[in-house]
């Protein structure tokens, strides 16, 4: 007998960044991280537990994926498995609605996705901090894309491997917000998130500086935030993603995420700071920016780094809802 469920959860961006994991196993990471969940863009999964599978399968946008995604998916599964005591296969079909050259994380939606419907199908009941938990495992910003609105994750102690969920901070409602992403390039980055932090911890001198500074960093973005000040929330989550960068930058080799359209959308995002619009800038582990600002200056944003050189396009985005079930589970499968 098979058992599934289908879950949709949405993207994040961390306004204090995540960059470094703690040691020890677990995928705990080094500093605490703050992000907005985003609504709109979302990734849609289900999970199918049925013993007629001869092992775990992968569908991810219409393709059947293997190697380290599909043993990514599998390793959720696992922990899955061995929580509700089930031994069966499952088949993972998963879609997202934004373009993976979006700019915007899908291994955030994605594992938060797997992470809900897994958890659903096997039985398991209404448990998000499991959840979150479960997700973290896979992908630390995932954990944060459980929730909707404002969420922060914790940093991890080193050597324990203790659960560690994100916790909602805030809804969605609680600051006005617009979120524009001025996308500067197609395709996969060159390095992905996990190999970048690992490199960086490993070869650069600032990384201590960084896991040092982050703490203080997240401390001020959570006050801006919890006060409703923008230009202080804007100014520190600025200051985080440059921070961030700089230890990467300071890497062997230095990992350089950007382009020249990043510089560009960068400038242009200051230069509109400079004419009194109320704007700040963030960056993750690739080339494109991303703009903060009030929703009634997201036009005034959005035209601006449309006119940057090299920005291909602007999406929109806003404060949105956590990860949710759309699937109804079937009966339980035998152990
Ligand atoms: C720059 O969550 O993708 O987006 O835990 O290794 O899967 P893993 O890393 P991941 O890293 C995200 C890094 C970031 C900043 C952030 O989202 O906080």
């Amino acid at each position: 007998m098979s058992r599934a469920a289908t879950a949709r959860a949405h993207p994040n961006i961390a306004l204090a960044k995540y960059w470094g994991k703690a040691p020890g196993a677990g995928n705990a990471p080094a500093v605490p991280s703050l992000s907005v969940t985003l609504a709109g863009l979302s990734t849609t999964t289900s999970v199918r537990f049925d013993p007629a599978l001869g092992a775990d399968a992968l569908v991810l946008n219409g393709r059947e994926a293997g190697g380290r995604e599909l043993a990514r998916a599998s390793e959720l599964l696992d922990r899955v498995r061995a929580r509700a005591g089930l031994a069966c296969p499952a088949l993972v079909e998963s879609q997202n609605d934004f373009p993976t050259a979006s700019g915007l994380a899908s291994s955030a939606s994605g594992f938060a996705a797997l992470a809900l419907a897994a958890w659903h199908a096997a039985g398991l009941g209404e448990a998000p901090a499991e959840v979150s938990d479960l997700a973290r495992r896979s992908s630390a910003s995932a954990a944060r894309s459980v929730y909707g609105g404002f969420v922060e994750l914790p940093a991890g102690v080193a050597g324990r491997d203790e659960p560690l969920p994100a916790r909602p901070l805030a809804p969605a409602g609680h600051l006005p917000l617009a979120v524009l992403v001025a996308v500067t390039a197609e395709g996969p980055k060159a390095t992905g998130s996990t190999s970048g932090m690992n490199e960086t911890e490993r070869t650069s001198p600032y990384y201590e500086a960084w896991v040092r500074h982050a703490g203080a960093l997240f401390r001020e973005i959570r006050e801006a935030l919890l006060a409703g000040d923008l230009p202080r929330l804007g100014e520190a989550a600025e200051a985080s993603a440059l921070a961030m960068h700089a230890s990467a930058l300071a890497a062997r080799p230095g990992l350089l995420y950007w382009t020249g359209a990043t510089v560009e959308a960068l400038a242009r995002v200051r230069a509109l700071r400079a004419a009194g619009v109320g704007v700040w800038a963030t960056i993750d582990a690739g080339p494109h920016v991303k703009a903060l600002c009030a929703p009634g200056d997201a036009e005034r944003v959005a035209s601006g780094l449309a006119g940057a050189p090299g920005v291909l396009r602007v999406l929109r985005a806003s404060p949105g809802p956590g990860a949710g079930l759309v699937g109804a589970a079937g009966p339980a499968p035998a152990p």
